[in-house]
């Protein structure tokens, strides 16, 4: 699994259920992001999310605590893509302890304007149409 996570966040009262910790959630929530963030590296594509598997949440969520969300690419299929996440939550009240909150498997399908199922390989788009709004920007690197 990468150690360079797709997302880090420090969680706040707003991500809270009636007891005070972390509604569950929101953690998956970000769990689709970050496998989001993984399944953008293999192309351009509109992905959806089509699955994600059981999870399980052994360990609770604090206010404060910093959540990382480590995301890896696990296979590519002809229009699919699935992820494997892994979320960690450094403790606020001791930072020393970090545990594992949960892990999942996402798999996301690349779909065209008409949301149909296309091709990953073979027929990759070199861009994507999100509409009229073209980016702006020039490439970082
Ligand atoms: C994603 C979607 C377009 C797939 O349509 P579909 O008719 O099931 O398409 P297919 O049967 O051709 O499957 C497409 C791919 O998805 C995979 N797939 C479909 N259902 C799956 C499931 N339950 N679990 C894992 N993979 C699945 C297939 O294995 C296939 O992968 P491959 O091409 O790499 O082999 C359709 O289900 C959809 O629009 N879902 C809603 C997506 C969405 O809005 N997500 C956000 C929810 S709020």
């Amino acid at each position: 699994m990468k150690r360079d996570p797709a997302i880090r966040v420090i969680l706040l009262p707003k991500d809270t259920n009636g007891h005070g910790t972390i509604f569950g959630g929101v953690i998956l929530s970000y769990i689709d992001m970050a496998g989001a963030v993984a399944a953008r590296g293999v192309g351009p594509h509109k992905f959806v999310t089509v699955a994600m598997d059981k999870i399980v949440f052994p360990e609770p969520v604090y206010v404060g605590d910093v959540v990382s969300f480590y995301a890896e690419v696990e296979s590519i299929g002809r229009t699919s893509v699935t992820v494997k996440v892994r979320v960690e939550a450094q403790r606020f009240a001791d930072p020393s302890v970090t545990v594992k909150v949960t892990e999942a498997t996402v798999v996301y399908v690349s779909v065209d304007a008409g949301g149909r199922p296309i091709p990953i390989k073979g027929g990759m788009p070199k861009t994507v149409d999100f509409g009229k709004k073209k980016p702006a920007g020039r490439p970082i690197s």
